[in-house]
């Protein structure tokens, strides 16, 4: 029997996912409004932002939180800025690679987390877009890290187990790793990570940092606060 509750998409097929993230983005879009400073993500879910923004024609000061959206962005003809004058966003717009029902995120699958963070806690409003393949019953390892080069042995042994990223290191010069220990409430997560000198950022977003979470199922968006 189906559990109504039960937020989870068994299987999508590839299509249906790339169209669902379409869906999501596009709603996000359409959130927006002209003079607004705005935060733009990292990833595939983005990526589908960046137009849909872009048609929209308006006049925005964007910050990119990867130098990959920084130039999709700019590619599609959206002004972008670094992030040292401006110093608050009207909206952040980002991905995610997992939503709890609490509003637990995981993010950082695109190795970004460490910017992403910064830009979503800077916003007024942090909206998340996703298909439905990212809400989830619970979080669950890998978490994603970023890394101080120095003493990173140390760092590693002190954190139990983690496994080192084979992607470049981040534009800040961080060693992108994931988390791959037992599974436990996110709080205590965070907080394991938040106390461990060496860990410049961690992966989980808490509910608090997140003011709603578009997610497409099919062609229509929910949209969740929590
Ligand atoms: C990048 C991120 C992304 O937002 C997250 O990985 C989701 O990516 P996608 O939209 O490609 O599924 O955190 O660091």
């Amino acid at each position: 029997m189906t559990d109504p509750d039960d937020r989870t998409t068994p299987s999508l097929s590839p299509e249906a996912i790339e169209l669902e993230k379409k869906v999501a983005a596009e709603a996000a879009a359409g959130l927006v409004e002209s003079g607004m400073t705005v935060g733009l993500g990292t990833g595939s879910t983005v990526a589908y932002l960046l137009p849909a923004l872009a048609a929209r024609n308006l006049s925005l000061r964007c910050v990119a939180t990867s130098p990959r959206t920084e130039d999709a962005a700019r590619a599609v003809g959206l002004v972008v800025e670094p992030f040292d004058t401006i110093d608050r966003f009207d909206m952040t717009i980002d991905g995610a690679d997992q939503i709890s029902p609490e509003g637990w995120l995981v993010k950082g699958g695109g190795a970004a987390h460490t910017r992403e963070k910064i830009v979503a806690v800077s916003a007024d409003r942090f909206v998340v877009i996703a298909d439905s393949t990212k809400t989830v019953p619970s979080i669950v390892p890998p978490i994603p890290l970023e890394l101080l080069a120095y003493g990173l042995a140390s760092t590693l042994r002190r954190l139990g187990p983690v496994t080192l990223r084979p992607v470049p290191a981040s534009p800040d010069g961080g060693i992108i790793a994931d988390y791959v220990g037992p599974a436990g409430p996110p709080e205590d997560l965070a907080r394991l990570f938040e106390t461990t000198p060496g860990v410049v950022a961690h992966g989980l977003f808490p509910p608090s940092m997140v003011s709603i979470a578009l997610v497409a199922r099919g062609a229509s968006v929910e949209s969740l606060t929590f």
